[in-house]
Parts: structure tokens; C-alpha cells; sequence
């Protein structure tokens, strides 16, 4: 039987989410948010996707920081609380965020074995580079790819024809990880290869493009690709 992830020469992963934890910021924050913190970052995550969609398809692109920042403040406001200095600090929080515990051990794992590792998010570059140097991933990863050139957010496909033209590879010689289960859907219907990372349990999207392999945490990869 061929191995449906054979051939693969890099893994490309989404950040926010599947390398950094979106719901760090709020958590840090409990002290001020008390019972509402996970429903608040609920909403927030919620409402920043939905906004990159829209922006995308309305064609009014603005960059992650600006439509984080958006999505927050609605989520402050559904909550009743609109305070500046409150909103500063998620947003500082947002700015620094923790690492999941798997994701450092991983991309070490894979680089030690010679595949390569790149981020290809919808932040935009100072956001990503701030997160990326706080969670000390920089020295794991060969790129860190943002839309922002493009100025479209994902799924849309120029976004992963980005990764093939950075890493000059093919979409089949792609890995690429993904949390979402709609990016993950994007990605497979550009040609890439795909590992959902199942954390949460979720049941499948009911979108086109299946993943090639579904995992529950990032320590699964480097066995899988025979790293
Ligand atoms: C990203 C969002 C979609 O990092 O998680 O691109």
C-alpha cells in the first residue's frame, strides 16, 4: 500500500491555534475576566475568523493585528466591559503567546530529520514575529509566511500557493497542520497534504477536501513521517 504521506519534504503549519494558544491571553487574564475569560476568548477567536472572511470577501482586507483587535472589542462589548486598559492587556497578551507544550519538541523533531518547518499564518509579520520569538520557535522554523502581501486571508487559495512559492516545492511535497478544520479543508482542496490536529475532540467539518491524516497532538508527526 502507498504511504498517503510519503514524498513529503516540509511541514507548514498553522500558528494560531495549532502552534500558539489563542486562549492563553484570556487565561492570564482570569483574575480581571473571572467566570466570563472562556467565553470571552470564545467569542473573540470566533469573530476574528469571521471577520478575516468577510473582509476577504467584501474586499476591505486589514491586517490580523487591526481585525484582532476589531473581534475583541466586540467580544469586550457582548461581555459589558469596555475598558481601555483591560483591552490593552489582552491585546499585549495576544502579542506574546504561550506555545502549546508539543509544538517545540515537534518542529525539533522533524528539522532534526531533515524535513523543513514553516509557519504560513493569517498574522500579520509584527505579530507574528513578536509570538514566534516569545514562544522560542524562531531557531525551529526555516519561514514564517504571513498573507499580509497578499492581503487576503485564508482559505483562499493564493495564500498556500504562497508556501509552494517560498519553499519552492509542490503542493504534494507539502505537509501542512493545521487546528481549523476550515483551513485544514482550504489546504487539502489547494493540494496540499493535510494533518487536522484534533486537540479538541471536534467532530469532521463538513467541507470539501478530507484531511490525509488526523492527529490529537503534534508529538504524533515525527513518527508518522518516518522522521
Ligand atoms: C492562522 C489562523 C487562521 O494562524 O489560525 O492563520
Amino acid at each position: 500500500m502507498t504511504d498517503p504521506i510519503g514524498g513529503i519534504r516540509a511541514c507548514v503549519f498553522d500558528a494560531y491555534g495549532t502552534l500558539l494558544d489563542v486562549t492563553a491571553a484570556a487565561r492570564h487574564c482570569r483574575a480581571d475576566l473571572g467566570d466570563s475569560a472562556d467565553a470571552l476568548a470564545a467569542v473573540w477567536r470566533a469573530k476574528q475568523l469571521e471577520y478575516t472572511w468577510v473582509r476577504t470577501l467584501m474586499g476591505a482586507y486589514a491586517d490580523f493585528w487591526q481585525v484582532t483587535g476589531e473581534a475583541l472589542d466586540y467580544a469586550l462589548d457582548l461581555h459589558g466591559r469596555t475598558d481601555p486598559a483591560l483591552r490593552a492587556k489582552l491585546m499585549e497578551l495576544y502579542f506574546r503567546l504561550d506555545a502549546f507544550p508539543d509544538a517545540g519538541p515537534a518542529l525539533e523533531a522533524l528539522r532534526g530529520r531533515g524535513l523543513r518547518t514553516a509557519i504560513l499564518s493569517n498574522g500579520s509579520p509584527p505579530m507574528l514575529a513578536g509570538a514566534v520569538d516569545s514562544a522560542k520557535l524562531r531557531p525551529l522554523l526555516d519561514h514564517v509566511l504571513s498573507v499580509d502581501p497578499l492581503r487576503l486571508y485564508k482559505p483562499h487559495p493564493s495564500v498556500y500557493q504562497l508556501a509552494c512559492d517560498r519553499l519552492d516545492l509542490k503542493p504534494a511535497e507539502i505537509l501542512f497542520v493545521s487546528s481549523n478544520g476550515w483551513d485544514a479543508a482550504g489546504a487539502g482542496a489547494f493540494g496540499f497534504k493535510v494533518a487536522w490536529l484534533n486537540r479538541a475532540g471536534s467532530p469532521p467539518d463538513r467541507l470539501p477536501a478530507e484531511p490525509t491524516i488526523t492527529i490529537t497532538g503534534l508529538a504524533d508527526l515525527p513518527a508518522l513521517l518516518g522522521a
